[in-house]
């Protein structure tokens, strides 16, 4: 059974056991405390937690996850995927575990055609009712169940599922299937997880936990989780040794095999380069169709890492050509049949790959360089290893992996620091752990959305209402009530603040009680829907179940929602001029302000800019109507929405008309008639890394106020060169220029003879030394114009001669000295020449060249004194 079979077989078995096929959630997930999407269930949450009504109670899905401790180790057995495809099927309070564990059965045995010999099952120690529906309703044999605890002693989850963050949790039960003797010995999983490979977990969900797995209360109802790899189910129906070698990951191998020139199963260091390039060839283009852009942090983070990996590994191996064009191609082509996004963002996912990939090329040679100067230094310093700084460094500015620098240091014959490399690493891992933990973990923020429920939001129609408090947090932590002077996050039953979202920045305002007030400086969603006022009490007391009059700060709105249909506009403008490349890639709206962030290869011409505001400005002024509604997801595509990365498409999903020209996916505010937004001034153009251009602009009246800035600079310049009308001000700043260059040049001509002059006078004072003609003087100027003199004069001195040239200026001293090259074959540098002059100054010698040198010094007093010690220092270095 081939994969896509496989995964269709097990959507359709539950569509007709009373499911709603869902479609996968985007990797950049929507339940917080995660960095990726990692578990079907991810998208449920509000659901699972009982904290927003689902629509339908029973769901399937194949879902695009994203799972990784270590990515480092990816590749270097065939047993670890970093992304995968997750079956998975879900009951949000309708059936529990009999239900979960005949279906799961069934479908093995049934469907999938696996035999009820060969499956081995784990439940949690204590679930005896499980355990009971396993051996009496399924009638597994009693030596084939095995019963394990939460964790094992390291820590890892046995039989007990979470999401490695807070959230919903619960016992599990896993399905494994006996491989047969050929995979390992026999005994069940207790003895051998390669020979009994796990292919589907049941989770009970019937808890909720901490971020550290710590259950904090039960669920309201019992919910069913599943996950199954549909590349390990694949591995067993295909029989086959690994992912690599099923339908779904082998065409990518063989991608990586015909531009590698290698071929896979023969060696093994060529097997680990091999299934990197095909592993994160799959996961990279499936990240960036999700919209995750390569960056230094966070997801992006994670992105940049692995395709650099990938390039290195194909560097490795001899390829000179770009390895990305031709493996997403593979990875679109085997996988746009389920995944309709990879086709529909094809352009873009090339277009991202392609520039990172030239990007890090140059980055690799850069690093190559920086590999080359520590073997040298190593290799001087008498060393036989590099050190662990150096390791690190290579691996995170360059993106060398730590085996890389390995293998390249051996082929120099030197060895690494692992120690020290694995503290460094170490070191930073903490580092990025400290700042996950600070700024995840809904924590309390989650008890108040779990009791309070997702806030209804009002802020389309207006900016006032009356509410209550649902909850409030004073420094993180909950608290009844709050006084004057203290931080609080607020949640309320309804509120008329829009929630940071969507690139619009939250609504500010006032949220007041009878007894106090609060002026709300930012708006954002919380865990659950909440929707969480920030802020401080800036008079009396507010309390936990309070009516309170919200209040949203209408001339900041207004500025915002004007930004924000302006943007659309722009947006839609740039497609239109630039072309349909051009995607937004990110977007800030804030009041009067936009900045909006786009895919397009090369920076726009002055010209283009201007036609781009000029079209942008003459749309707003044809005040068409804007309208927002809410339809179905399938509606919107079909009239064209163009939805933007990240979104989360419930059943229902907003749409933003402007006129008939533009329709997108959008939940943020807008005015009426475009006419409202006034006008739009492009104030700059720039690049955000290649591929990518951000343009800033101003909106309504802060367009007008940029405007008149730029008036007031102009009437500033046009003042300043006596120009009396603005109109002549370029011809009179052209021509001051060109005055400019004109008097500089003539300067010049004077200066130079003025040295000419110097150098004759210097030349004539020279004394001879042992023969050699040597010239020592004091002269004004910086090292320019010391060095011109000395080299004319070194002239002047031929066959054998020596300049050094000295002057002082602020307090410090410099030092010239140059050597004829008859001298310098005599073995006396310039560096040597002024050695000790240079340390007489309090400096050092900075010698570039055996002919040329400079030095530079704190001591200006002692010039002379330093100057007067050459002749002797010239004959010393004769021999004399
Ligand atoms: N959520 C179940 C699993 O990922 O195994």
């Amino acid at each position: 059974m081939d994969g896509d079979t496989i995964r269709r077989t097990f959507l359709e078995f539950f569509e007709q056991r009373g499911h709603r096929v869902v479609p996968s959630s985007s990797l950049i997930p929507t339940a917080p405390g995660l960095l990726l999407t990692n578990a079907g269930m991810n998208q449920f949450v509000p659901y699972l937690l009982g904290t927003e009504r689902p629509p339908y109670l029973r769901a399937a899905t194949a879902q695009k996850v994203f799972r990784t401790p270590d990515i480092d180790l990816v590749g270097h057995d065939a047993r670890h995927l970093t992304f995968f495809e997750m079956l998975g099927n879900f009951s949000f309070g309708d059936y529990f575990k009999e239900d979960a564990i005949r279906y799961a059965h069934e479908l093995v045995t049934k469907e999938l055609g696996i035999d009820h010999d060969r499956l081995w099952v784990t439940v949690f120690e204590s679930d005896a009712d499980a355990e009971a529906i396993w051996l009496d309703g399924v009638g597994l044999p009693p030596d084939r169940l095995v019963r394990r605890g939460k964790f094992d002693s390291d820590g890892e989850s046995l039989n007990f599922w979470w999401m490695h963050a807070a959230g919903p949790c619960g016992p599990c039960s896993e399905i494994y299937v006996d491989r047969g003797p050929a995979y390992g010995p026999d005994g069940g999983p207790d003895v051998d997880e390669e020979r009994f490979l796990e292919i589907w977990n049941l989770v009970f969900m019937q808890d909720e936990c901490d971020e550290h797995a710590e259950v904090v209360r039960e669920l309201p109802r019992k919910n069913i989780d599943t996950g199954s790899s549909l590349e390990r189910v694949a591995v067993v129906l295909q029989d086959v040794a690994s992912a690599f070698d099923t339908d779904l990951l082998r065409p990518l191998v063989a991608s990586a095999e015909e531009l590698t020139e290698r071929v896979y199963g023969r060696q093994e260091r060529d097997d680990v380069s091999l299934r990197i390039i095909a592993e994160h060839a799959r996961a990279t283009t499936f990240l960036i169709a999700d919209g995750v852009l390569p960056s230094n942090e966070g997801r992006g983070y994670v992105l940049r890492r692995m395709l650099r990996r990938l390039v290195t590994h194909a560097r490795r191996l001899g390829v000179a050509v770009d390895v990305m064009p031709s493996l997403v191609a593979t990875v679109i082509e085997r996988f746009h049949g389920a995944y309709p996004e990879l086709a529909a963002n094809q352009a873009f996912i090339h277009q991202v790959a392609t520039s990172e990939e030239e990007g890090f090329a140059r980055t690799y040679r850069q690093g190559m360089g920086v590999f080359e100067e520590e073997v040298a230094k190593a290799k001087a310093s008498g060393s036989k290893r590099l050190s662990g700084e150096a390791a690190f460094r290579l691996h995170d500015t360059f993106g060398f992996q730590e085996q890389l620098t390995l293998e390249l240091a051996r082929e120099q014959g030197l060895e690494v620091d692992a120690d020290g490399f694995a503290r460094l690493m170490q070191e930073q891992r903490e580092r990025a752990r400290r700042a996950r933990k600070r700024g995840e973990g809904a924590g309390d923020l989650g008890e108040v959305a779990a009791e309070g429920g997702p806030t209804e939001f009002l802020g389309y129609e207006r900016l006032d209402a009356d509410a209550h408090i649902v909850g409030l947090l004073r420094d993180g932590a909950r608290e009844d009530s709050a006084g004057e002077g203290d931080r609080v996050l607020l949640a309320l039953d309804r509120t008329p603040f829009y929630a940071e979202g969507g690139g619009q920045v939250g609504d500010a305002g006032t949220i007041r009680t009878a007894t106090g007030l609060v002026q709300v400086t930012d708006t954002r969603l919380g865990p659950g829907g909440t929707i969480v006022h920030e802020g401080v009490v800036t008079a009396g007391e507010v309390r936990a179940g309070d009516e309170a009059g919200a209040s949203v700060d209408p001339a900041r709105r207004e500025a915002t929602t004007r930004s924000h249909t302006a943007t659309h506009v722009l947006h839609h403008t740039l497609r239109q001029t630039l072309g349909e490349h051009a995607r937004q890639a990110g977007s800030l709206v804030a009041p009067g302000r936009v900045r909006f962030d786009f895919t397009h290869y090369e920076s726009v011409p002055r010209d283009a800019l201007e036609e781009i505001e000029a079209i942008a400005n003459r749309r707003l002024a044809d005040d068409q109507p804007v309208r927002a509604y809410e339809t179905t997801l399938e509606f919107a595509r079909s009239q064209g929405a163009m939805a933007l990365f990240g979104e989360k498409y419930g059943d229902l999903v907003r749409v933003v008309e402007i006129g008939d020209y533009s329709i997108e996916l959008c939940g943020g505010t807008h005015v009426h008639r475009t006419g409202e937004v006034a006008l739009l001034r492009v104030a700059s153009e720039s690049s955000i890394g290649s591929g990518f251009r951000r343009i800033e602009a101003l909106t309504g009246p802060d367009a007008l106020a940029h405007v008149n800035v730029e008036r007031r600079l102009l009437e500033e310049v046009t003042e300043a060169l006596g120009a009396g009308d603005p109109q002549t001000a370029p011809e009179r700043a052209r021509q001051a220029l060109a005055r400019i260059k004109q008097l500089e040049s003539e300067l010049g001509a004077i200066r130079r003879t003025a040295r000419t002059q110097e150098v004759e006078r210097f030349a004539a004072s020279a004394q001879d030394v042992a023969g050699v003609r040597l010239a020592v003087a004091r002269m004004p100027g910086g090292a320019d114009e010391l060095r011109e003199v000395a080299t004319a004069l070194r002239k002047r001195l031929e066959p054998e001669g020596a300049v050094v040239l000295g002057a002082a200026a602020d307090g410090k001293a410099l030092l010239v000295a140059a050597c004829t090259a008859a001298l310098v074959a005599r073995g006396v540098t310039a560096p040597n020449l002024i050695a000790e002059a240079a340390a007489t100054v309090g400096g050092k010698g900075g010698g570039r060249t055996p002919d040329l040198a400079f030095a530079g010094g704190s001591r200006a007093d002692a010039l002379d004194a330093a100057l007067a010690g050459i002749p002797a220092r010239l004959l010393g270095l004769l021999g004399g």
